[in-house]
C-alpha cells in the first residue's frame, strides 16, 4: 500500500497549492476537480509521511489515503515522448524510442521532481531556450525540478548550466538525469536559495508560479549579466502584468 496525500483546495487556489506540493518534492500532483467548485490534489510524500511533513502555506483541509501500490504507479506505463519541436523530444527514460536522424532526444526520469517535459510550462522554456544559447553561455536553472531546462541547455550547446530547488529530491534526480543524457561535467545542482547564490549567468530560466517569480524577482534581476536574457514560464495570463511589473525595468 501506499500513503497518498489528498489536500482540498477551492478550484482557484488550485494551481497555487501544486506549486506548494511541487515545493514539498512530490513525483507527481493529479487534479480531480468535482462540481462543488472544489478541487482534490493527489499526490504522496512517501509511505512514511506524518503531518509534520505536510507544510502547506494555507489551511487547506487534507487527508492521507492509504492506496495499492500498482495503482499508484499506473501513469508510467501511460508516459509517452513528447515532441516539443518537429526535432526535439524528451523521452520517459523507461520509455524505449529509437532516436530518429536528426532529432536531439533529452531522456528524463522524473523521480520525485516535477519535469517530465510534458507540461506545456517546460515544452515552452525549452523552446526558448533553445533559440537563446549560444555556444560558451552559462545558464542558470532556478527550480530546475528533473533538471530538464538545465540539461537541455548543456545539449543544445551551452558552456555550463547550475540548477537550484528548494525540493531536495532534485539534486539526485538532475544529477543522474545529466549523467544519462551524456552532459554530466556541465550541470550543476544544488537547494542553494536563488538569494546567497553569487556571480551572473547569460541566460536565467526560471519555470516557477507567478508568486515565486514575484518574490525572486530581485534576485532574478541581480544574477542576470548585462545584456543576458531571462526566460520566466509558469504564469497564469491574469497574473502576467504582476510578474513583469515585478522584474521592470526589464531592458
Ligand atoms: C513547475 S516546476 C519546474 C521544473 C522544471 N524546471 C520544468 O521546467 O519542468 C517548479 C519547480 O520550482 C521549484 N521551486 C518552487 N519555488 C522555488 C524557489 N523559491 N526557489 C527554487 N525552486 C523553487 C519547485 O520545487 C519545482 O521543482
Amino acid at each position: 500500500m501506499t500513503r497518498q496525500l489528498v489536500v482540498t483546495v477551492p478550484v482557484v487556489d488550485a494551481e497555487l497549492a501544486s506549486d506548494a506540493l511541487w515545493g514539498l518534492g512530490v513525483v507527481a500532483v493529479e487534479e480531480r476537480v468535482d462540481v462543488d467548485g472544489e478541487t482534490e490534489l493527489w499526490t504522496s510524500l512517501g509511505d512514511e509521511a506524518t503531518a509534520a511533513d505536510v507544510r502547506l502555506p494555507q489551511p487547506w483541509p487534507w487527508r492521507f489515503v492509504e492506496v495499492d501500490d500498482a495503482v499508484a504507479e499506473t501513469w508510467r506505463q501511460f508516459a509517452q515522448p513528447v515532441w516539443v519541436e518537429a526535432d526535439l523530444v524528451v523521452c520517459p527514460a523507461w520509455v524505449p524510442f529509437d532516436d530518429p536522424a536528426g532529432v536531439v532526444v533529452l531522456r528524463i526520469e522524473p523521480g520525485a521532481t516535477f519535469g517530465m517535459g510534458d507540461h506545456p510550462t517546460t515544452m515552452l522554456s525549452l523552446r526558448a531556450l533553445r533559440r537563446l544559447v549560444h555556444t560558451g553561455c552559462t545558464v542558470l536553472d532556478v527550480g530546475c525540478g528533473s533538471g530538464v531546462l538545465a540539461i537541455g541547455a548543456c545539449v543544445f550547446g551551452a558552456q555550463g548550466a547550475v540548477g537550484i530547488d528548494i525540493a531536495p529530491a532534485a539534486v539526485p534526480v538532475t544529477t543522474a538525469n545529466a549523467l544519462a543524457n551524456g552532459v554530466a561535467s556541465r550541470v550543476g545542482v544544488s537547494t542553494t536559495d536563488l538569494a546567497d547564490l553569487d556571480g551572473t549567468y547569460d541566460l536565467v530560466v526560471a519555470n516557477i508560479l507567478a508568486p515565486a517569480l514575484i518574490a525572486l524577482s530581485a534576485d532574478l534581476l541581480r544574477v542576470l549579466a548585462p545584456g543576458g536574457s531571462l526566460v520566466i514560464s509558469g504564469i497564469l495570463a491574469e497574473a502576467h502584468a504582476h510578474v513583469l511589473s515585478a522584474l521592470a525595468p526589464l531592458r
